[in-house]
């Protein structure tokens, strides 16, 4: 399976940014033999300016959330329907900045990964533990519950979504969890997704939190790490590149 390696642009970019950074990131792909794929996650507003200057390119566009309704009375959402309008083919959920600063649940993020779904849109289901949580042994049991409220709400569809696993210490501190400590906890998604899924190896489960160009490698070189959701790198040319590099050469 092709590595999947997604740059969450989080609250960062403008007009002028984003068309050298896109520049950038397109012109380095074209010299890369076979390359894994690629997306970015971009604020919303931006939707229509990355449509045009990434049609043709290969490289996806997603959102970095979906709303969990249809449409309606819902100030400040925007809904699956209106992301499909500018052929946004990924939506982030649950990345751990939306449950911690906007409280959402493990039910409203499940809700929102199968509007996704509805919507013919990849939700990219983001898990993880807190420090206070790893340092008490619940890391296995936190990130379990988190996608089992996915798998209760998709069911079956759970082949149809990506998965994140992204420990909330590692989050922008610079500090990764070493490719051990991750692929042991993606070991643990894994044989939940197949249980659950009626396809293989079911879906691809990628790895965030302070991966850089030094231990892409490392990391995408375990077992059951099918990709990366890349933060801060993914806001440098240069480091997305390296990281894009490194997945392409495993398979
Ligand atoms: P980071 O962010 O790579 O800057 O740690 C990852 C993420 O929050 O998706």
């Amino acid at each position: 399976m092709k590595k999947l390696i997604a740059g969450n642009w989080k609250m960062n970019g403008s007009l002028a940014a984003n068309e050298v950074l896109l520049a950038g990131i397109k012109a380095g792909l074209a010299t890369v033999e076979s390359p894994c794929d690629v997306a970015v996650c971009i604020p919303g507003i931006y939707m229509p300016q990355v449509q045009t200057l990434l049609a043709n390119s290969g490289v996806a566009w997603g959102a970095q959330d979906v709303s969990a309704h249809e449409s309606g009375a819902y100030t400040g959402e925007t809904s699956g329907a209106m992301l499909r309008e500018f052929a946004c083919r990924y939506a982030l959920v649950g990345h751990s900045e939306r449950r911690q600063y906007h409280g959402e649940s493990d039910a409203a993020v499940a809700a929102k990964a199968q509007r996704a779904l509805a919507f013919g849109i990849t939700p990219i289901v983001c898990v993880g533990e807190s420090l206070a949580e790893r340092e008490s042994g619940e890391t296995m049991t936190v990130v379990k519950r988190q996608l089992a409220a996915v798998i209760h709400a998709v069911g079956h569809c759970v082949s149809e979504v990506v998965v994140a696993y992204e420990p909330v210490w590692a989050i922008g501190t610079g500090r990764t969890a070493s490719p051990e400590q991750a692929q042991e906890v993606h070991a643990v998604l894994r044989a939940q997704l197949v249980a659950a899924s009626t396809r293989g190896q079911g879906p691809r489960i990628l790895y965030g939190g302070s991966m850089n160009a030094a231990n892409a490698a490392d990391l995408l070189g375990q077992p059951d790490i099918d990709g990366g959701l890349i933060g801060g790198a993914s806001l440098k040319v240069p480091d997305f590149l390296s990281i894009i590099a490194a997945a392409s050469l495993i398979r």
